[in-house]
Formats: structure tokens, C-alpha cells, sequence
């Protein structure tokens, strides 16, 4: 990461030096005591509610205990203050003098925080209240739904410019100012696919909080990343990220959401090469508008070949019955593994089976825990 110092800091988890997203394990005050001052444009800070004690609440129609973990017990209210004022501190120094935060929280946490940056003299810039369709219902109904958490938006001091993409809001929200009040639904099922957090924010949250206050390029840190949420949505818009989560549990399901993004792009990478002689009377190549060789250099073609080829399998169709011009001129079952240590295709076969390929990779002198993943991907292009 170009814009961090790496001697200073300890080895990170997860390092990509590529798109520059780096997560760290450990106390992130320890961590953040580390990290130049003003070398960071944007902070999203998750950080605990202080909720988990004791009580209950909803979920997919059952009661269940409310305590997301031992990180999210409260310590009371003086020390609760003392340590929101304390991350609070350690972000503001390594913003940048023009860098802005956004802290969320429920009402257990969100009063201290914003009372914390008076304190600290952050510049307040808005509250938003996330509203979240269809939330749990109230057991006790002693209440009303909970349904909100507020999201405080603030700058570094009284005299930074911040960065705000008006027109971009605006356009996201069909030509009209954006106001305060989002509604965001909660993670979708697929952002859950590799395990869960009991406190996770959905992606689509982070993206509009980078796309309204950064640019691409920028760092971007989250002191309690969690799941890893605003890492990977920097990722998907082309910001930097600096991550710090104390669990090794919630870092091992970052890695995977992570990952399994980073692979899909650098998949998307491969180069699909070769020759065929479709036509055998050469007199039929210069009255024909194909071409005697077929190369594909960008995978979003062969996807789209794969993608058609899968749909008519599912669907019992054959390409045949579709069209009966179409030339099976390449077939093949390629496993990709992606390395453990850096996230990359460290090792490529084409294999009949997932064991074959497996005792490929051993045999290429690899032990099974040098790959994270294996992906398996059928090819068939058709001459069309
Ligand atoms: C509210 S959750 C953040 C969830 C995250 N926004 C996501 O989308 O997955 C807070 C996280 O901070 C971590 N945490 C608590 N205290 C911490 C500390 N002092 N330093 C670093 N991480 C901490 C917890 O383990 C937990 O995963």
C-alpha cells in the first residue's frame, strides 16, 4: 500500500498489494497508533454497540439472545465514552486535513459517539437514519419497531473541504436531492454466502457512503471491518482500503468474501486462445464473413459463451436444436487454484475431475494448503 509506511506496522492477515486492501489483526487503536498522521481520506467506523447483555430480540420468527459477542459488551457508560473517544482520536489524526467519517450505531452508542466528536472538534456534517424495510418485530411490544440506525457523518475539524459528489447523489436518486433518510435493505442472501456476522452491513450501504465522499483511489479505513464489508466495497470502486478487526474468526470470513471478488476479476483476466480450420474448401474462407482463427483475449466473451451453454443444458435444450450451423470446436474442464499466501492463479490443469486435479496440483510439488480455492470452469465455444 503506496500510501503507508509497511515497516512500521506489524504483518498484516490479508495484504493485496495489487488493489491495495490490506487488513490487520489486533486492537485497532494499537494499530492505528501506527499509521502516518493525515494519510487517510475516509473512515467508515462500525464500531460496538454495547448491546449484548442479556437482551432478546426477533429472528426469522424466534426469539433469540440479542449478544453479538464478548467485543460488544458494555463496559458502562463512563468507560463506553472513554473508548469511543479514543478510536475517535486515533481516526481523526490519520485523516487527512479534508477526510471525513461516518460512524453508525444505535441509539446504545450513537449519543456518546456524536457527543465524542463535539468533544474532539470533528465538523458534523449530516445524520442519516438508515431505515431497514421489514424489521424484526418488537417481542415485548413495549416498544416501538426498531427499525433505524443513524449513521453520523463529520469531518476532520472546522476547516476541512470535504468531499461531497452532489450531483452523483442526485442522480442516484433519480434527479432529486438526496435526502438524509436511506432505505437499504439488510445483507442480501449472497452477501451471506460465506458465513455470517451478527452485526453485518450491507454492501450496497458502504457503496453509496465511498461514492459520496471519496474518489477512486483514495484510502479508505475501517477500524472495526468486521466481515470485511467496507473492504470489499472499496474494492468494487476502485478505492484503496485499510482494515483492522480483532477476531480471527470475522477475518477468515472477510478473507473469503474478499477473495472470492478478486478472483472473479482476476478470472476475468484469462486468455482463451486457438485456431480451427472450420471451412475444408479454402474457396469458402474469402466469400465468408468468418474468420479461420477464433481468439477470445476477454474473458467477458467466453463468459457469455459459458453462461448460453449452461442455460441451454439446464433447460434440456442442445445447441444443436438451436441452431443446427453450430460447430463444437473446443471443449474443455479447467481447474484454477488460487493460492493461500497471495490470491492468485498459482496453478492451472485441465482435468477430467476435481481428484485428477487435485493430483496434478500435488504433483506439481504443492502441498493442498497452498490453495485457497479451486475453481472449476467447463468451457464450450461454438462456432457460430
Ligand atoms: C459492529 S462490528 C462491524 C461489522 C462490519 N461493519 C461488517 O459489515 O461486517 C464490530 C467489529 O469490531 C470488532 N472489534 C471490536 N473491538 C475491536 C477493537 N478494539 N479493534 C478492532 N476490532 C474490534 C469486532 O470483533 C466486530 O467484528
Amino acid at each position: 500500500m503506496s500510501k503507508l509506511s509497511p515497516n512500521s506496522l506489524p504483518a498484516p492477515a490479508f495484504d493485496d498489494p495489487k488493489h491495495h486492501l490490506r487488513i490487520y489483526q489486533g486492537d485497532c487503536l494499537e494499530i492505528l497508533a501506527q499509521i502516518p498522521e493525515s494519510s487517510v481520506d475516509l473512515v467508515f467506523a462500525d464500531p460496538p454497540y454495547f448491546l449484548s447483555n442479556g437482551g432478546i430480540t426477533c429472528h426469522a420468527g424466534r426469539m433469540v439472545s440479542v449478544n453479538k459477542g464478548d467485543w460488544d459488551k458494555s463496559r458502562g457508560p463512563g468507560a463506553n465514552h472513554e473508548f469511543n473517544r479514543a478510536w475517535l482520536a486515533a481516526c481523526q489524526r490519520v485523516l487527512k486535513p479534508n477526510g471525513s467519517l461516518w460512524v453508525s450505531g444505535t441509539a446504545h452508542v450513537i449519543h456518546s459517539v456524536g457527543f465524542a466528536m463535539q468533544q474532539l472538534g470533528f465538523k458534523l456534517l449530516n445524520d442519516i437514519s438508515w431505515v431497514k424495510p421489514n424489521p424484526p418485530p418488537n417481542l415485548s411490544c413495549r416498544y416501538f419497531t426498531h427499525s433505524t440506525e443513524t449513521i453520523i457523518w463529520a469531518a476532520k475539524n472546522s476547516k476541512s473541504r470535504h468531499t461531497f459528489h452532489y450531483k452523483l447523489m442526485k442522480e442516484i436518486n433519480r434527479g432529486k436531492q438526496m435526502k438524509s433518510v436511506w432505505e437499504i435493505r439488510p445483507p442480501e442472501p449472497w452477501e451471506k454466502k460465506f458465513g455470517k456476522h451478527p452485526t453485518q452491513k450491507p454492501v450496497a450501504l458502504l457503496e453509496r457512503i465511498l461514492l459520496a465522499s471519496s474518489n477512486e483511489g483514495d484510502l479508505v479505513l475501517d477500524p472495526f471491518s468486521g466481515s470485511g464489508t467496507t473492504v470489499l466495497a472499496a474494492f468494487r470502486l476502485d478505492r484503496h482500503a485499510l482494515g483492522c478487526e480483532l477476531s480471527a474468526e470475522f477475518l477468515r470470513l472477510s478473507l473469503r468474501r474478499i477473495c472470492s471478488n478478486l478472483v472473479q476479476v482476476d478470472l476475468s483476466l484469462t486468455c482463451v486462445e486457438f485456431s480451427l480450420d472450420p471451412f475444408p474448401d479454402p474457396m469458402d474462407r474469402s466469400s465468408s464473413a468468418h474468420s479461420p482463427a477464433v481468439i477470445l483475449s476477454e474473458a467477458k466473451n467466453l463468459s457469455v459463451l459459458c453462461v448460453s451453454a449452461q442455460t441451454a443444458i439446464r433447460e434440456g435444450r442442445t445447441f444443436s436444436r438451436m441452431s443446427p450451423q453450430l460447430q463444437l470446436v473446443q471443449q474443455e474442464r479447467r481447474f484454477y487454484f488460487i493460492g493461500r499466501s497471495d490470491r492468485r492463479v498459482i496453478f492451472t490443469v485441465l482435468a477430467e475431475s476435481l481428484d485428477e486435479a487435485r493430483q496434478k496440483f500435488r504433483a506439481s510439488g504443492r502441498s493442498d494448503s497452498d490453495a485457497l480455492f479451486i475453481i472449476k470452469t467447463e468451457t464450450e465455444i461454438y462456432l457460430a
